[in-house]
């Protein structure tokens, strides 16, 4: 508790909720019209492969972030702990981009086709941002892009009301479902660490921007899948190309 007069200090745990609650309304906003129920099918057919081409970085980016930390040394107070959590974390997030996949197949599409599909401008925009920072500035930027792709999980009951909604298969909402259950204790693995982590004004500034930056790309990629959706709706304006 601070004394009368003086001000305790900002953590960069209580830095990032502040900048986070206020794109709280615009995520719920963007995100409540993705899942509207009109179209809801072909959106949702829309949204696996961009997830996938988001998600297939995620194991990647935090390897390497991890690998930055480590080689930051002891002169950087930062990097054992980042580089502990993030070794750790690569675990738990290993192979969803398999379980994307497996969603894909069971809604009846070409995971090979997927693949080797090129990842659209969005998508590159929105992991790329990190490599550039992890690789030219600080791997502690990552830690932005996590707390927000945690925080935005799925909600407990999204998985059925595509089901119910669009008629999608359950075999086809496992990616959904699962990280309903999986990413609240992901979130708060991630904030108690930002909580704890010895940084000062600079690095808090590089994980809020980076933070910010992700809730942008997010609603971008929203926008995108809705877009596709519709031209998928009608075959007269172009194409199927989903990402
Ligand atoms: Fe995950
Ligand atoms: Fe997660």
């Amino acid at each position: 508790m601070s004394t009368p007069g003086t001000r305790a200090p900002v953590t960069a745990g209580t830095a990032l909720r502040a900048r986070l609650a206020l794109t709280e309304p615009a995520v719920r906003a963007a995100t409540g019209w993705l899942w509207r129920p009109d179209g809801l099918g072909r959106r949702y057919a829309v949204y696996l492969p961009v997830m996938h081409a988001v998600i297939r970085a995620s194991v990647p980016l935090m390897e390497r972030a991890a690998e930055r930390s480590t080689a930051l040394g002891a002169t950087d107070a930062v990097g054992a702990p980042l580089a502990a959590y993030l070794r750790e974390h690569v675990e738990e997030e290993r192979g969803h981009d398999e379980w994307l996949l497996g969603d894909i197949a069971a809604l009846g599409g070409d995971p090979a086709a997927v693949r080797a599909r090129q990842p659209p401008p969005e998508v590159a925009r929105f992991v790329g941002t990190q490599y550039y920072w992890i690789e030219h500035h600080h791997p502690v930027a990552l830690l932005g892009y996590i707390a927000v792709l945690e925080s935005c999980a799925p909600a407990p009951w999204l998985a059925e009301r595509i089901a119910e909604a669009a008629g999608v298969p359950r075999a086809a909402l496992r990616t959904v479902r699962e990280h309903a259950e999986l990413d609240t204790d992901h979130t708060a693995d991630l904030f108690a660490l930002v909580d704890t982590l010895p940084i000062g004004p600079v690095l808090v500034n590089a994980l809020t921007t980076s933070a910010l930056h992700t809730v942008s790309g997010l609603l971008d990629l929203f926008a995108r899948i809705d877009r596709a959706a519709c031209v998928d709706e009608n075959p007269a304006r172009g194409g199927t190309s989903t990402s």
